[in-house]
C-alpha cells in the first residue's frame, strides 16, 4: 500500500501459485571486460586486474571499502565528491545491488538515499526488510557520473571484481539485482530488464560463493512509471517468499 498499490491478497496468491519455477539459468561471472580500452597508462583490463588483487586481499568489509576509495581505475573518480560503497548489515541474508550513486548519494556518501533510495526502503519495509535491521545495499559502481548518465561498462567492469569480494565477504542468502544496470551486467544477459525481472538466476563470484539473484524493476524508474508498481510488487512477494525459504 506504501508504494501506491491496492492489494488485492487473493489475487497476489493465485498469482504466486501459477507463476513458473524460478529459472535457474547457470550465469557466467566473468564480466565481459573490454579489453583494448585505454585508461591513462593502464588497459581496463589491467586495471580490472589490480582491482582483483586489491578485492582479493581484503578480508573485512572496512578493508575491501578501503581498497575500493584507494582505486584509481575508475575515471569516475576525479569528477565526484566521495566514493558510495554500502550501507546496511554486513552478514545481512538480502543484497540489494543497485547501479550507482546519483547527486544525493554522492553528497552523503551512502547509496540509495535521494528519491529513489525512499522508495526502495518502503518497497524493502513491504516485505519486512530495512538496512537498519537485515538488509545490506550497494552498487555495481562506486562514483557518481556526470550528469547522474549510466555507467559506461568498462566503468562496471573494473568496480567489478570489488562487488562480487563484497558478496563474498556479506554472503547474503538472496540477492536483488534493483535495475537493468545492474541486472545485465550481473547475469552478463542479452535480455534486457523488463525480461529478467521477477526470474531467479543462480549467480556465482569467479571464487566459487553462489547466491540466487532476482532482478527487479529500479525505484527510479518506478516513480517515472507508478502504473508497473504492481510488476514491482509482484517481485517482492516472489523475494519475501524465497527468503522465508532460504532461512
Ligand atoms: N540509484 C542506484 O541505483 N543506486 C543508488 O545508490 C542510488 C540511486
Amino acid at each position: 500500500a506504501d508504494m501506491g498499490v491496492s492489494v488485492d491478497t487473493a489475487l497476489v496468491d493465485a498469482l504466486l501459485k501459477s507463476a513458473p519455477r524460478p529459472e535457474k539459468a547457470e550465469r557466467s561471472a566473468e564480466p565481459a571486460t573490454p579489453v583494448q580500452v585505454r585508461r591513462g597508462s593502464k588497459t581496463v583490463s589491467d586495471w580490472a586486474n589490480e582491482a582483483r588483487a586489491a578485492a582479493k586481499s581484503a578480508t573485512t568489509l572496512d578493508a575491501l571499502a578501503d581498497a575500493i576509495r584507494a582505486f584509481d581505475g575508475s575515471p569516475l573518480k576525479s569528477a565526484c565528491e566521495q566514493a558510495v560503497i554500502y550501507d546496511g548489515v554486513p552478514g545481512a541474508s538480502l543484497m540489494v545491488i543497485g547501479e550507482g550513486p546519483g547527486a544525493e548519494e554522492d553528497r552523503r556518501g551512502l547509496p540509495f538515499v535521494g528519491k529513489a533510495g525512499q522508495l526502495l526502503d518502503k518497497m524493502l519495509a513491504a516485505i519486512g526488510r530495512s538496512r537498519g535491521v537485515n538488509t545490506f545495499i550497494t552498487n555495481v559502481n562506486y562514483w557518481r557520473p556526470p550528469g547522474n548518465r549510466n555507467p559506461e561498462a568498462d566503468e562496471i567492469a573494473v568496480c567489478r571484481p570489488f562487488v562480487d569480494r563484497m558478496i563474498e565477504l556479506v554472503q547474503p542468502k538472496l540477492i536483488i539485482a534493483a535495475g537493468g544496470v545492474p541486472a545485465v551486467s550481473l547475469l552478463g544477459s542479452k535480455e534486457g530488464i523488463m525480461k529478467l525481472r521477477g526470474n531467479e538466476y543462480a549467480y556465482s563470484t569467479p571464487d566459487g560463493f553462489k547466491a540466487p539473484m532476482i532482478p527487479i524493476l529500479h525505484p527510479a524508474y518506478l516513480l517515472r512509471r507508478p502504473q508497473d508498481k504492481s510488476r514491482a510488487w509482484r517481485d517482492l512477494m516472489l523475494i519475501e517468499k524465497r527468503l522465508a525459504e532460504l532461512a
